[in-house]
């Protein structure tokens, strides 16, 4: 049986294909205020500022494409069980060729009802005030925002725990609980946490290895030698 690899993805992975992270200089927080365009509450009192953020954001995925890092983690695939985590909303682990990708944040290029969580359905241009589902309900991004309950997380920290090998791209770990789900690994796997500014200390976890780079930088490095471990065997 297939090793399997557990791989924690946030902003930073796809800050080099031209997508702006979030809490880093010229973030996508700034310039918004967060409650105003990524929490129901915002949603409720001004749903076309929101709509308008995610519009554009759904639109610069046209421009933009998966990077190094992300094609290099599909070579994986070919050696070991892998499952992407992602607090990322764009499609570019999918673009990239990944199978196997859980967005425990929500998904760009898709939209649900705001009466029925159920109803999600799959939205490439803009998403407007008066955009309604067959049950007449107006649709929302397929967002999980702030203070809203993150429905695949239990999926997500099943991946965790059972993995053999989890490694973690580009996230500052201050989302909760999408940063707790370091805390699912067992403490006798390794643990590589790919950043150029990684936040996390070393003493939390036994076998941690911090590759203080970007993801171009470090994942194609850390995918060859995980694939020649397995070339040796
Ligand atoms: N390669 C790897 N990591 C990078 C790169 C890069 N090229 N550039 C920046 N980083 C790192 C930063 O050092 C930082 O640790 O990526 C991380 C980005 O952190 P955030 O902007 O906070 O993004 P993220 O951790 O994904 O945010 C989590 O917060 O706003 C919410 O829902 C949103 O999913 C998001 C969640």
């Amino acid at each position: 049986m297939k090793k399997r690899i557990t791989i924690l993805t946030g902003a930073g992975m796809s800050a080099e294909s031209g997508i702006n992270t979030f809490r880093d200089a010229g973030g996508l927080w700034e310039g918004h205020d967060v409650m105003e365009v990524a929490s129901p509450q915002g949603f409720a009192r001004n749903p076309n500022l929101v709509l308008d953020f995610y519009n554009q954001r759904r639109k610069q995925l046209h421009e933009v494409s998966p990077n190094i890092a992300h094609r290099v983690l599909v070579e994986l695939e070919d050696f070991f069980k892998v499952t992407i985590v992602t607090q990322n909303v764009d499609d570019l682990h999918e673009r990239a060729g990944s199978s196997n990708v859980i967005h425990i944040h929500g998904e760009l290029l898709k939209v649900r009802s705001t009466k029925n969580e159920n109803v999600v359905l799959p939205w490439s241009n803009d998403l407007n005030l008066g955009d309604c589902c067959d049950e007449g309900h107006q649709l929302r991004p397929h967002i999980v925002w702030f203070g809203e309950a993150v429905p695949l997380l239990e999926e997500a920290a099943i991946a965790t725990q059972n993995a053999d090998i989890v490694i973690i791209i580009g996230t500052s770990m201050q989302v909760y609980p999408a940063a707790s789900l370091i805390d699912y690994a067992q403490s006798r796997i390794p643990i590589y946490f790919v950043d150029p500014k990684p936040n996390v200390s070393r003493n939390n976890y036994d076998n941690l290895t911090v590759i203080a780079k970007t993801a171009v930088q470090g994942i194609p490095k850390l995918v060859t030698e995980l694939i020649a471990t397995i070339q040796e065997n």
